[in-house]
């Protein structure tokens, strides 16, 4: 919304939410999350013709084109729990917008929905008990995080789903304010559902591939990046999203494949199902063979020894952990009894704690006294690479922050304990020079 409102100064754009303190971050200048330059983007157009409130009643009644964007999560309990996405939000948002409207409104899904939801929020649009009437056009979003303002500017594609030819046109002309309009698609609203779970389901399934491949590698002698550049040179494969690490992480991977799968279940595609299933359970497989590597290359035991750990958010240029690859590596890395000491750029200490807390729930959403303990005593949040490797017995590298590139490894070297180990779940550390310097050097994918 901030990008429409920067590209677009005569169109006022509002952006509510239920959550005061979030909003209120919002008009801050601590933005609630970390994007690179975000910041400018919304500072050029708050206060200019973007607002954030909780007027929620207010805005929906103004606007022409309301967007939702609330979030969508896995649902925890019931019918299809672990896999379906729990739309209880947008139902609400959906209500919410029937009640408050009068005239034409086209309604705006962006949150990333299974298929056919917008015929849901059709059908509760329409029974309003105003006279309004509405529209429904589903436009996901392709953005990734830490790229964020450069994906908005230039993407690859826009996708507007829709049936009325006349709000599809709404919605392409404010895009085309900055978008060349050969890179706006228009569809059904089905396909433009379907489209946003497949392009994830396409994309997790190539670093599924890619990482399957790593433990062939770490078996044969072969080297990930090496084969990694050899497919990725034929045009048809191509060189993107072919970087084996120790999972992929985020909010969309993980839960728009399992939509997918519960989709495809839903319609009795058992086979179909169970393919991209595949993707989710070589991803939870890599997680796990990293960690497993450190205890089994550490002399079979991490018992009280100290590991730093470089990096909890799900990838660089964001302070997002939601999946982190780190969270699982970290949780298993504790049930061994070892010693963390984390680091990251753009985690807080707080936000480390509360997730790690979060993985040690049972079911009931408690925590046993013996993970309350680890969490307390095992585990020490640090605001700098150096303390955090300081009488270290290794480093796990878990994100692929540029600063963990060109930092003074002879000093980080000097503060450990030997061997000295360095597993690097990224590949971005040079294990030649490494090696040279005196670490023992786990890579992923190399033997
Ligand atoms: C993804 C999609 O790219 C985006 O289009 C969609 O809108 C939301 O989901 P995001 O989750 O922000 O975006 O990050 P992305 O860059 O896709 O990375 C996802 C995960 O895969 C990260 O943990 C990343 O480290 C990992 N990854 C990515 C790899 O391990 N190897 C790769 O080659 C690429």
């Amino acid at each position: 919304m901030a990008m429409i409102a920067k590209q677009c100064p005569d169109i006022p754009v509002h952006v509510v939410d239920v959550n005061a303190s979030r909003v209120a971050q919002w008009n801050s200048s601590e933005l609630p999350v970390y994007e690179p330059g975000l910041q400018e983007v919304v500072e050029e157009a708050r206060g200019r013709n973007l607002t954030f409130s909780t007027d929620v009643e207010g805005a929906i009644r103004e606007a022409n084109l309301i967007f939702i964007s609330v979030n969508t999560p896995t649902k925890t309990f019931g019918v299809g729990a672990g896999r379906a996405a729990n739309l209880e939000f947008v139902e609400k948002c959906a209500r919410r917008i029937a009640e408050c409207s009068t005239g034409h409104k086209v309604v705006v899904e962006k949150s990333t929905l299974p298929v056919r939801t917008a015929e849901a929020i059709a059908r509760i649009l329409q029974s309003s008990a105003t006279n309004a009437t509405f529209d429904v056009l589903s436009n996901p979003e392709f953005l990734a995080e830490g790229t964020a303002v450069q994906d908005l500017l230039n993407p690859d594609r826009v996708l507007i789903g829709g049936e009325s030819p006349q709000a599809v046109e709404q919605l392409v002309a404010v895009y085309s304010r900055w978008i060349p309009r050969e890179k706006i698609l228009t569809t059904n609203v089905w396909s433009s559902e379907l489209s946003k779970l497949t392009a994830n389901a396409f994309l997790a399934q190539r670093v599924s591939s890619i990482n399957a491949i790593s433990a062939l590698c770490e078996a044969t002698g072969a080297n990930v990046d090496e084969v990694a550049r050899a497919i990725g040179t034929d045009s048809r494969i191509g060189p993107k999203f072919l970087k084996a690490s120790v999972g992929f992480g985020g909010s969309c991977f993980q839960k728009d494949i399992l939509n997918l799968v519960y989709l495809c279940e839903h319609f009795g595609l058992t086979e179909v199902a169970k393919y991209w299933e595949q993707v989710v359970v070589m991803n939870d497989y890599q997680k796990r063979r990293f960690s497993s590597r450190i205890v089994r290359t550490m002399f079979h035991t991490v018992s009280d020894k100290k590991i730093a750990i470089w990096g909890f958010a799900f990838k660089k240029d964001t302070n997002d952990t939601r999946e982190s690859a780190a969270i699982t590596v970290c949780r298993d890395l504790l049930e061994e009894h070892a010693r963390l000491t984390i680091y990251d750029p753009r985690v807080s200490e707080q936000q480390v704690r509360s997730v790690l807390e979060g993985v040690f729930k049972d079911a009931a959403g408690v925590v046993s006294e013996r993970h309350r303990q680890l969490l307390r005593d095992h585990v020490t949040v640090v605001s700098d690479p150096y303390t955090a490797t300081d009488r270290a017995h290794a480093i796990a590298v878990l994100t692929e922050w540029d600063e963990f590139k060109s930092l003074d490894m002879q000093r980080v070297l000097d503060g450990m304990h030997r061997p000295a180990f360095v597993f690097d779940g990224r590949n971005i550390l040079d294990p030649a020079r490494l090696t040279s310097l005196g670490f023992e050097v786990h890579s992923i994918g190399r033997a």
